[in-house]
């Protein structure tokens, strides 16, 4: 049986404070919730939506430690950077804040203590991993080492991100300390764990018996868990940045990150709304749903209930947690480390006034079901053939014909024909099918129903023909384009959750003031002699250059990423001092440089070698341009047994060391010396 909600509280993951956050973050969590936040606004509902950025945790403190800064500067960074960007997009969070604010450390060191005061924790003493040259514990991603499942070699203390098992840095095979790259040694210390086993039977009822209806993702992972048996998770770290715990005794131990991010939920709810917070939290009327990605399913859906299970006094269990799996970008998984994104601070800078485009794509081709592929060709087909042809196209006809007829007034809506009020049928047919799909959070449908509006809109126009009558039956004319007014009217309402820029746009273009999700469908929305703005474009075409400089951009990450991961040949068998004696290396200075003919990869150099001058022939004519040699010195193998290259005797061979791609950096002396001298 469906509650009856007065309000709904709408969480988002809090994304982590140690990078900007890419297109990834945005089709996954960000997007959708905002589409719900402001669909449920446009209907009157009391609606509240939360988010922030999660500042704790490993990786934030061992990127500081690579800057050589503190994590605080490194959260301080990032946070201004996502918080704008979330703006520029148009994310309407009522609340954006962090969990580095005051609030945010009280409540959550007030809810693990109110947990530690009711004994919900348990007290275990263990071996964990420390690296004794750091002084310190290693916490989860402080270690790497080989995944005990899938032998990937670079699995973290918590995770191994090639097979997604969640981990104890223990289990690693062979441990490395990140800080160090010693192998640490094992240490006791002591921790506090929340024994989820004892919640285990009241989230299998309260999940797989009364949430039958929750995606089958996010249904089937919390079954898998629940199967498999739920097992006591430590709630705290030996680390210097977090919350302290704040219990006698636990002097350098902060609450574990996953911990703390949730109750982040709280924190920012209590500092927007400080006097009426609890009814958003503990009132049974207010409907709580989890916008996250699904990696963070088993935290929301099974630690955090815990926790808030066990704090008890009222708190509310989410109603839905709409999880969606993961947008790939051009086919390869999206990465931080490896920059393998598309930025939202950047795009926001490279597509000016693209808000809504990028708004659209991700939602299209939102990873509801499954991972989906973002590529940049996909991007440009989707604004020129339908946000351009389709639904700017249609707008902008209906209002250019209004002004050239009708001096941009609304005209009369006259007498209905059948192709109008079939018209408005079909438009009230979208309606049920667009609110059911935004009901159940299958927003990809939602965007196609509200796509329909527009197709409607063109293939309205395309059968009526105003053009034609307008000749002969202007009566008619003024029905038609009312007709298609109000359509537009129409699109101003369904598109403001998806398009908000656009929509904002053509509602002031329609002078039609506030609007409110119950006026689709209406065939009166526009009063009859209203006087309406110019047309203005709603999209404009994208290039191919705009296109092309993205690719290029992604084809030189991955030209640098093969660089940062090249790794260099194994090293040659031991050789004594005469063997290494033996090659005779010597410098020499480059007299004259050219191409040999039919040989695209030589040069052919003249060597002043301090005695003679020599002739060498060298492979690297594909880096360099022979004039840019004359002059330099290089080192060379003088007693390399001579050979003929293409024709040319070659007496000695050229140093050169080769670079990841392949490419080749000739060797010289770093400073002059004599030519003849010997290289030892
Ligand atoms: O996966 C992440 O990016 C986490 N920072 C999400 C935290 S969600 C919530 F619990 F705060
Ligand atoms: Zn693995």
């Amino acid at each position: 049986m469906e509650k009856n909600f007065k309000r709904t509280l709408i969480t988002t993951a809090l994304p982590y404070a140690n990078g900007p956050v890419h297109i990834g973050h945005l089709a996954g969590v960000y997007v959708p919730a905002d589409i719900y936040a402001r669909y449920l606004r446009l209907c009157g509902k009391d609606v509240v939506m939360i988010g922030g950025s999660d500042e704790h945790g490993v990786p934030i403190t061992i990127k500081a430690k690579n800057e050589g800064v503190t994590p605080q500067d490194i959260v301080d960074r990032y946070h201004n950077i996502i918080k704008d960007s979330f703006k520029g997009l148009g994310i309407s969070f009522d609340i954006y804040s962090r969990t580095t604010s005051a609030m945010h450390k009280e409540t959550a060191s007030e809810f693990f203590r109110h947990l530690y005061d009711k004994g919900e924790f348990v007290e275990k003493t263990s071996m964990q991993l420390y690296d004794e040259k750091a002084n310190q514990f290693l916490a989860d991603r402080y270690v790497t080492g080989e995944c005990p499942h899938c032998h990937n070699e670079r699995a973290y203390g918590d995770q191994c991100e090639a097979c997604g098992t969640s981990l104890n840095a223990t289990d690693l095979i062979n441990p490395k300390s990140a800080i160090t790259g010693n192998t640490p040694v094992l240490k006791e210390t002591k921790h506090w764990y929340l024994p989820l086993d004892k919640w285990e039977s009241h989230l299998s009822k309260w999940i797989l018996e009364d949430h039958k209806e929750w995606k089958t993702n996010v249904y089937g992972q919390c079954k898998s868990w629940i199967d498999m048996g739920l097992q006591p998770r430590a709630v705290s770290r030996d680390l210097d940045w977090g919350v302290p715990v704040p219990v006698e005794g636990a002097d350098g131990k902060v609450l574990y990150v996953w911990f703390d991010a949730p109750i982040g939920y709280i924190s920012n709810t209590k500092e927007l709304l400080p006097d009426t917070w609890e009814t958003y939290w503990k009132d049974p009327e207010t409907r709580i749903i989890n916008f996250i990605g699904k990696d963070n399913i088993v935290f929301h859906c099974i630690v955090f209930p815990a926790m808030l299970s066990a704090y008890g006094d009222n708190f509310q269990l989410p109603d839905n947690v709409p999880a969606n799996e993961f947008l790939n970008l051009e086919g390869d998984k999206i990465s931080t480390s490896r920059n393998w994104a598309v930025w939202l601070h950047e795009y926001l800078v490279d597509f000016p006034g693209k808000q809504d485009v990028l708004r659209y794509v991700l939602t299209a081709n939102a990873p509801e079901t499954k991972d989906n592929d973002f590529t940049w060709r996909d991007f440009q087909a989707r604004n020129n053939n339908e946000l351009v042809a389709i639904l700017g196209n249609f707008v902008n006809r209906a209002i250019v014909l209004t002004h050239k007829y009708f001096d941009g007034k609304v005209p009369a809506a006259g007498e209905l024909q059948e192709v109008d009020t079939a018209a408005f049928a079909e438009l009230n047919e979208i309606k049920a099918s667009l609110s059911a799909n935004l009901d159940t959070f299958h927003f990809r449908e939602a965007l196609k129903d509200a796509m329909n509006i527009a197709r409607l809109g063109n293939k309205y126009l395309q059968e009526t023909e105003p053009w034609k009558l307008a000749k002969t039956d202007m009566a008619r004319v003024e029905t038609i384009l009312n007709v298609a007014l109000q359509i537009c009217a129409n699109i101003a309402v369904a598109f403001e959750p998806f398009l908000p820029f656009m929509s904002e746009k053509l509602v002031k273009m329609l002078g039609m003031g506030t609007i409110k999700w119950e006026m689709l469908g209406s065939s009166s929305i526009l009063a009859d002699g209203a006087q309406i703005g110019a047309a203005e474009l709603l999209f404009e075409k994208i290039e191919d250059d705009a296109i092309q400089a993205q690719i290029d951009r992604l084809e030189k990450t991955k030209e640098d990423n093969k660089i940062k991961s090249w790794t260099p040949a194994p090293q040659q068998a031991d050789v004594d001092f005469d063997t290494f004696m033996k090659l005779d290396i010597r410098v020499g200075t480059v007299l004259e440089c050219q191409k040999v003919p039919k040989a695209d990869k030589l040069l052919q150099f003249l060597i002043d070698d301090g005695m003679e001058k020599r002739t060498i022939v060298s492979g690297i004519a594909k880096y360099y341009a022979p004039e840019d040699l004359i002059g330099k010195q290089v080192c060379f193998v003088s007693n390399f047994a001579p050979r003929k290259l293409k024709g040319v005797l070659s007496q000695g061979m050229i140093l050169s060391a080769e670079n990841a791609d392949g490419s080749l950096v000739v060797c010289g002396p770093t400073g002059p010396v004599a030519p003849g001298a010997q290289v030892k």
